[in-house]
């Protein structure tokens, strides 16, 4: 296990936010070594005392809930140093001290950073065996930039070693996703175009983009969150099982799926996808702005897509993505439909009103499973069956405390299992299907459409959400076979 995490982006967002709160997380369950130390690396110029005073609250607020004590020896093992990462021979002189450690390099910093950092951490011989390198996502602008990334980095470090992070990975649910459907044959056997008639993937969220605006702007939600976390999670749904669970043979077949994925072409961008941005309006009885972009920019925030998978299992079977901010409330779900009975025997409900079998992963904000079925209310006073829907819980009750999903990424991460990070070829294919559909988008001249902020977002995208948010007609299943 790596000794010493080089954390590139400490007063950042994301570090501030998550990462020191699941290091004193893990490091209160003593899952760290006992000379774990962190280094902790930006462009502001304070020293490591002043660091430790603006980190000191962040870790108070930390779900593990530290003793003052706990804080105090955590905050021992953190140090500062101030680096300007556009330079590379700055940081190989600013760190260059540290290769007898073992350490692992955390870029939680711009993606337009990543090769300027890289190549410092490497004249430094800080990216040969055994360190190791954590890229958050986005890998890139597009595929062009991702795969100028990765040439780069292939010349510094073994893919082996670089650990590119997408945190859906590491929730709960997702592993669980993966237990359901290769744990049971019932499943299975039903997991194909014969028994499934759609799934959706639905990421919304109530907040805004306070303070990320920048970012965003060179962004939006199709980059931010369909490229990565979105089409993740339809790989973990739609991919053959692995021969084992060895990292590699899980990311063989996922990224199987991404190279199967129909690109968007420009003659379906407005039957097959939506995109909008949220006005001023009202989120949870709060009145809230409408996103300001940058005059000329034409960035969503709410992106639907009908995607198709051109392979024997899924063909025909439409997978509707969506994801949007501001949205009227915060909630992530797979839903995977399947097709109704084929032969309706009961009087109640009539045929219309049956509920399709539904299996619902829900992550956010509560996690667990459920599997919808029709079940029987026969009782002596019913002349008739009479059906009516039932939601079974299956989730497991482990009575264990439920961590954030960087807990468990930096733990592996450190201890160098890969299972749950992304290979640079998966980035590659995801990037190459995102490109098809910006491309279908600007050749469309699809319109970016407004939305009050605390909606589900443009009325055109009521088809794209999953049935219990709408009873709006969804676009049909594509006929035609692949391109
Ligand atoms: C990040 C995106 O990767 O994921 C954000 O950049 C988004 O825009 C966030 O808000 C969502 O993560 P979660 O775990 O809160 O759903």
């Amino acid at each position: 296990m790596h000794d010493t995490l080089l954390l590139f982006g400490a007063t950042g967002d994301l570090a501030q936010r998550y990462l020191f709160a699941s290091l004193v997380g893990l490091y209160c369950d003593r899952r760290l070594q006992d000379d774990f130390r962190v280094v902790a690396i930006a462009l502001s110029p304070h020293d490591t005392e002043a660091f430790r005073t603006l980190l000191r609250p962040r870790l108070r607020q930390a779900n593990v809930q530290p003793s003052e004590a706990a804080v105090d020896a955590f905050l021992a093992r953190v140090e500062y140093r101030s680096v300007d990462l556009r330079d590379p021979a700055a940081v190989a002189a600013a760190l260059q001290d540290l290769t007898t450690r073992r350490c692992l390099s955390y870029l939680a910093i711009p993606p337009g950073l990543y090769l300027s950092t890289s190549q410092g951490l490497s004249e430094a011989g800080l990216l040969d065996a055994p360190h190791r390198l954590v890229l958050e996502k986005p890998i890139g602008h597009n595929l062009a930039s991702a795969c100028d990334i990765d040439r780069h980095l292939s010349a510094w470090i073994d893919e082996a070693r670089v650990f590119r992070l997408d945190h859906y990975l590491g929730k709960a649910p997702v592993q669980n996703l993966l237990a359901l459907r290769f744990g049971n044959t019932l499943l299975e056997a039903v997991w194909n175009r014969h028994y499934v008639a759609s799934v959706d993937i639905l990421v919304a969220e109530s907040e805004g983009l306070d303070g990320r605006d920048a970012y965003y702007a060179r962004s939006g939600a199709l980059r931010d969150m369909v490229q990565s976390h979105i089409l993740q999670l339809l790989c973990l749904v739609a991919m053959e099982p692995p021969a084992s669970l060895q990292a590699d043979r899980i990311r063989d077949e996922k990224v199987k799926v991404l190279r199967a994925l129909r690109p968007l072409r420009a003659h379906d961008a407005a039957e097959r996808s939506v995109r909008g941005r949220y006005t001023a309006g009202v989120v949870n009885g709060t009145a809230v702005q409408g996103y300001q972009a940058p005059p000329d920019s034409d960035t969503e925030t709410f992106a639907a897509v009908v995607a198709y998978i051109d392979n024997t299992r899924w063909a025909g079977v439409p997978f509707r993505l969506c994801t949007g901010k501001r949205l009227a409330e915060r909630s992530t779900r797979i839903v995977v439909t399947l097709q109704p009975v084929a032969h309706w025997l009961f009087e109640r409900p009539d045929r219309r009103h049956a509920a399709p079998n539904r299996l619902i992963f829900r992550l956010q904000p509560q996690e667990d499973i459920e599997l919808g079925l029709m079940s029987s209310l026969a009782a002596p006073e019913w002349g008739a069956l009479e059906l009516r829907p039932i939601e079974l819980d299956l989730s497991a009750q482990t009575g264990h405390q439920r961590r954030i999903a960087y807990e468990r990424l930096l733990l592996d991460a450190l201890q160098g299992n890969s299972a749950l990070f992304v290979r640079n070829d998966e980035v590659e294919a995801a990037w190459a299907w995102t490109d098809s559909v910006l491309d279908a988008w600007r050749e469309a001249e699809l319109p970016v459409l407004a939305y009050p902020a605390g909606s589900w977002g443009p009325a055109e995208a009521a088809g794209f959400l999953p049935a219990d948010y709408d009873e709006a007609p969804r676009p049909q299943p594509a006929q035609e076979t692949p391109a």
